[in-house]
């Protein structure tokens, strides 16, 4: 079977719904196939996002692999914590969660390629071209994550600017990845978040390097929203800390800068970029990848 969108499955449409493994293959509990291996499951999904070691030895072909940085993150103790991943893609952050004891994890993510902050010159591109960037829907690969790690995690289609302690109660700990620099109002949605969020806040972002290397204390943000990456703004590593001091949040911990690498399915795995910049960055970063920062974070009494 190949998953697609079939007509007349609206079963996961509309914020907040949780979605569940069949909705998300677009069929009835009852018809949800028996996959004969991981590798049938894993192949069911077109794109994968992350790189998930979904049985022993199987790893889903993502387009980014965390497994090696994860360690790197300043992680609180999520051990019996109501968790929530905002942005979970795949779910490999929600799925760590849970490795690490959390008691109960939520993953939220938006439903599809048009609820993106698309900068204005790509939404003009039109669906087709979204589709073709962003991926067809979002949840496929993380249900068959799910079902194969014997996973509790469940998805709700919630926009991080729609969360709300009325909608979804409060967590322990939440979690958002590399998601910040892809919307035009990461303080509305860090609003959000602390709305939610009533002990610990781990934030991962994309930070710019030489400006991070450059100025440790200033922040400083780049803006884009021009360009074909679907980025608005990229901060350095204190712009990082300030914005979410911004919004309230009292800094912790923080890790050093570090690169997400690239997945079997990225187009620059495996290759090793020559030249001095390049070697700057992995020394800076300690591998090849996509420069990012994590901070942990509380609310604030203010
Ligand atoms: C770059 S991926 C990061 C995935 C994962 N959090 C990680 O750290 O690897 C960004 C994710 O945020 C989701 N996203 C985009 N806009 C969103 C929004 N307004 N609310 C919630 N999630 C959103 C995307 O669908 C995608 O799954």
């Amino acid at each position: 079977m190949r998953i697609r969108d079939p007509p007349g499955a609206p079963v996961t449409r509309g914020v907040g719904r949780q979605q569940t493994y069949s909705a998300a293959v677009g069929v009835s509990s009852d018809q949800a196939p028996a996959y004969g291996s991981p590798q049938a499951a894993i192949a069911q999904n077109s794109l994968w996002y992350h790189s998930i070691e979904v049985a022993p030895g199987v790893v889903t072909p993502g387009v980014f692999d965390l497994r090696p940085i994860i360690a790197r993150l300043p992680w609180p103790d999520v051990r019996g914590r109501r968790c929530l991943d905002v942005g979970t893609y795949d779910g490999f952050l929600a799925f760590e969660l849970e490795r690490r004891g959390a008691a109960e994890v939520m993953a939220t993510d938006i439903a599809d390629h048009e609820q993106w902050d698309w900068p204005l010159h790509l939404r003009a591109r039109g669906p087709e071209y979204l589709r073709h960037v962003a991926g067809m829907k979002r949840g496929v690969g993380f249900e068959i994550a799910r079902r194969l790690l014997n996973s509790t995690a469940t998805l709700d289609e919630v926009s991080v600017y729609d969360l709300d302690p009325a909608r979804v109660g409060s967590f322990d700990v939440v979690v958002c990845g590399s998601l910040l620099l892809h919307l035009r109002d990461p303080l509305r949605a860090l609003a959000a978040i602390r709305s939610v969020c009533g002990g610990w806040f781990l934030s991962t972002n994309q930070v710019e390097l030489g400006l991070s290397v450059r100025h440790r204390r200033r922040a400083l943000v780049r803006l884009d929203g021009v360009s074909d990456l679907a980025q608005w703004w990229l901060p350095n590593a204190a712009g990082h800390r300030q914005m979410l001091q911004a919004a309230g949040f009292e800094i912790e911990r923080e890790s050093r800068i570090y690169s997400v690498p690239f997945g079997v399915a990225h187009l620059a795995h495996g290759r090793s970029p020559r030249g001095l910049a390049p070697l700057l960055a992995r020394v800076a970063t300690g591998g090849v990848g996509v420069p990012h920062h994590a901070v942990l974070a509380r609310p604030g009494t203010a």
